[in-house]
């Protein structure tokens, strides 16, 4: 099977090491001689680190073999089963691209693009190619950060998007599909969530910028590398979702009153992260839940000190 990318810069050589990691073959189409070479280097030295950390089931050659980098949109998606378009965050430069991948590419296959921010309802205005356009927009780095966000217009088929997913999973991503379409997606707002509010204590002289980015590594942020913030209240809190609101909702709320924002945790909203927490958590399985989420941040904090440890002998 035939990936084909167009754009190939940052994002379009990370997503190359993921297709051609998974043994697809991946022609990678950029309009620029220079930048065509950068990324040529840019791949080899990616697979290189990935090989020397131990996540390349392959020599680094064997996978860069599988990638080809094109003068030519044509020969990148004439036969793909997927395109993913890592072009400039531009609308203009987006929407000329889709109106080509259009006439160039056959039914049922996806356009998706790598958009951090546009809408793939803007992207796919006019474009006869509407239903096949969605945005699935990747973390950075996505052979190590495995989640993409799939994000369809009003007009994609829904089979398109259900094909884009089936091939991210089968190349080793977790698609996350969005219900609708909204400014950033999910990854970007939580992300624009915490920078906004980092900004404003430094702003207001509450911490240094060190020790706020300390806060998150040491803290949420290993913590959130084995439960998201919902699991966190969850198991924070005997009796789970509604216990933590009853306590912590009001503080919550004259935290976000004080950056001029109102969105109270209702009892129904409360409710309906509850019943989905349950789902996934009966309340009887809590106990055993804590001392899995212990086990977890054990084995964080041991691979922690090792790397510590290991980057002492080795400073300059
Ligand atoms: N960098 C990130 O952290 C990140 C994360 C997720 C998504 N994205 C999205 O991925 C997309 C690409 O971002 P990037 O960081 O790789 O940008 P980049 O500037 O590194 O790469 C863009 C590439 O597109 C090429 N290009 C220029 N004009 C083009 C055209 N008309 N058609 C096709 N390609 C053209 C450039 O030569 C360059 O190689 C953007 O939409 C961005 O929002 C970026």
């Amino acid at each position: 099977m035939t990936i084909g990318i167009a754009g190939a810069g940052s994002i379009g050589v990370a997503m190359a090491v993921v297709f051609a990691r998974a043994g697809h073959a991946v022609r990678c189409w950029d309009p620029y001689p220079d930048a065509r070479r950068r990324a040529a280097t840019d791949l080899d030295d990616r697979l290189a680190r990935l090989h020397d950390g131990g996540l390349l089931d392959e020599e680094p050659g064997a996978v860069s073999g599988r990638v080809s980098f094109v003068g030519e949109l044509e020969s990148a998606v004439v036969d793909a089963r997927l395109v993913q378009e890592c072009a400039p965050e531009r609308l203009d430069v987006k929407q000329s691209l889709y109106a080509r991948l259009a006439e160039l590419t056959g039914p049922g296959v996806p356009l998706a693009s790598s958009s951090s921010a546009l809408r793939a309802g803007l992207l796919a205005d006019g474009s006869p190619a509407a239903e096949r356009i969605l945005v699935a927009h990747p973390a950075n780095p996505p052979y190590l950060l495995p989640v993409i966000e799939l994000v369809p217009s009003t007009v994609t088929d829904p089979s398109v998007t259900r094909t884009a997913a089936e091939l991210y999973a089968a190349a080793g991503l977790h698609p996350i599909a969005l219900h609708r379409e909204v400014e950033g997606f999910v990854f970007n707002r939580l992300q624009g969530a915490v920078l906004r509010e980092a900004y404003c204590l430094v702003r207001d002289g509450v911490v240094d910028v060190a020790d706020l980015d300390a806060v998150v590594t040491l803290g949420l942020g290993r913590r959130w590398s084995v439960i998201g913030p919902f699991e966190t209240v969850d198991l924070n809190t005997r009796g789970g979702i509604e216990a933590h609101a009853e306590k912590m909702g009001p503080a919550y709320e004259r935290m976000g009153r004080e950056r001029g924002q109102h969105d109270p945790w209702t009892p129904d909203l409360v409710a309906t992260v509850a019943a989905q927490r349950r789902a996934e958590l009966p309340l009887e399985d809590w106990d055993r839940r804590v001392a899995w989420r212990d086990e977890r941040l054990i084995e964080r904090a041991r691979a922690d000190a090792v790397t510590a440890a290991v980057h002492s002998r080795t400073a300059p």
